[in-house]
């Protein structure tokens, strides 16, 4: 199993850029199940779960090319399965986002359940109850869940009780194709939800209202071919950000898109980094500044991602004082806390509360990466520990960061992948 060795101690300097961001491209893949006709995507992210998901798509017998320039040509004109095996839904929860783009346009989807996961129990209760009121009969047997309809499904109104980004996902993609009307109530307003509307209008879809609570989508009878670029990712965005800061350096982040970290943004002022903006690019200047804890609250968009909790604790580990670390959005979330205790965090975590006191040094430790996000903040435990960090189950980390180790040499890191050791 391969690994990473970080040496800490040198301050991140220099620029890179931000690649398309992996929560949007995994939807937007899904959605090309709902044309017979080519989607052309730019800016896909090369990452182990757009892999997953391209490979899923093959083994619905959708056609997929490679074009010289790297985008990405889908057609699901060849179509012959509605399933998604286990095997592959097994190593990416997200795939279960193509049950309600194979239900609108082919009329069934047999999709394994994505079973438990390593940040949660993480539930699909949502995505059916949304897909039932639709109009759709669904059976969970076998570890499958069984969707038909009965002709084309029918618009509806879908009032969720909590916000999900994968179930307003998953009813918005089966939306489009509905026969009338439907409005989707606590809808989530990520950024990747609008980039999703965005595609399936280019698409022909009629959408308004996606980026706030309320998304309603007039049913259209086909959807057709188009070219879309994939937005940029803003939690690879601020994972490097929350690096400069660590490390008291200076660097440029280009082609992201800063509208969609105010959250993020605020909180690293707070914590003493200084940000320029000019236009698509942030530049994060460390220089001379003390970094300072700060405290956070995860929730649903425009609060506070969960996906940049883990980032959060190691930067708070390392700053000055001490913060509390409240995560709102999934049970069980700090299985790195105590990864990054063995590197010298002093955490104490009582339920969904963490509290963090900073030290003045971080050591190199051996360390295993227990999730994408909690793998992420312990190579940024390791640009600051002394010594030597070495990583175990770095394939967490290829599933969400493009090319991490060769981004984070070019600002001046050393941080190397051993192949294939155990
Ligand atoms: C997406 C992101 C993930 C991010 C998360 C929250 C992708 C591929 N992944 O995951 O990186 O951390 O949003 O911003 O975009 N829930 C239920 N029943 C359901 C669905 C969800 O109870 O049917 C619960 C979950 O267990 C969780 C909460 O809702 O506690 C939010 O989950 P959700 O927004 O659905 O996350 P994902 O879409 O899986």
């Amino acid at each position: 199993m391969d690994k990473l060795v970080i040496s800490g101690g040198a301050k991140l300097e220099g620029e890179i850029r931000i690649s398309g961001a992996k929560n949007a491209a995994l939807p937007i893949l899904a959605a090309t199940l709902l044309s017979k006709q080519p989607i052309v995507l730019a800016n896909l992210p090369h990452l182990q779960d757009v892999t997953t998901m391209l490979e899923l798509l093959r083994t619905m017998g959708v056609d997929v090319t490679i074009n010289e320039d790297m985008s990405v040509e889908i057609c699901a004109g060849s179509l012959n399965s509605v399933i998604a095996p286990y095997d592959l839904v097994k190593t990416m929860r997200a795939s279960v986002v193509v049950l309600g783009p194979l239900l609108a346009h082919f009329g069934e989807a047999i999709v394994s359940l994505p079973g438990g996961c390593a940040i949660g129990s993480r539930p699909v209760d949502l995505h059916i109850r949304g897909l039932e009121a639709l109009g759709a009969t669904i059976n969970v047997e076998d570890g499958f869940i069984k969707a038909i309809s009965n002709g084309r499904l029918k618009g509806a109104k879908i009032l969720f009780d909590m916000v999900s980004v994968g179930a307003t996902e998953n009813i918005l993609m089966a939306a489009v194709l509905a026969d009338g009307t439907s409005i989707i109530e606590n809808a989530a307003r990520e950024p990747e939800v609008i980039d999703l509307a965005n595609l399936l209008i280019a698409m022909g879809a009629q959408i308004t209202g996606h980026g706030t609570d309320t998304i309603t989508v007039e049913g259209v009878e086909a959807l057709h071919g188009c070219e879309y670029k994939v937005m940029p990712d803003r939690i690879e965005t601020g994972t490097y950000l929350v690096a400069a800061a660590m490390t008291g350096g200076k660097i440029k982040l280009k082609d992201t898109d800063p509208s969609t970290l105010d959250a993020v943004l605020m909180k690293l002022e707070d914590a003493g980094l200084k940000i320029e903006i000019e236009g698509n690019n942030i530049i994060g200047d460390m220089t001379g500044r003390t970094l300072k804890a700060v405290d956070i609250t995860t929730a649903p968009y425009p609060a506070f991602p969960t996906d940049m909790q883990a980032q959060f604790c190691v930067m708070n580990a390392v700053a000055q004082g001490v913060s509390t670390i409240k995560e709102t959005v999934f049970e069980n979330r700090f299985m790195h806390i105590d990864e990054l205790i063995r590197m010298g965090c002093d955490a104490k975590v009582n339920g969904n509360t963490c509290i963090i006191t900073g030290v003045k040094q971080l050591n190199g430790a051996p360390v295993m990466a227990t999730d994408l996000r909690a793998s992420a903040s312990l190579v940024l435990g390791g640009l600051v520990a002394t010594g030597d960090t070495v990583m175990d189950r770095i394939y967490h980390i290829d599933r969400g960061y493009e090319c991490i180790e060769e981004k984070l040499r070019q600002l001046g890191a050393k941080i190397t992948r051993l192949v294939g050791k155990r």
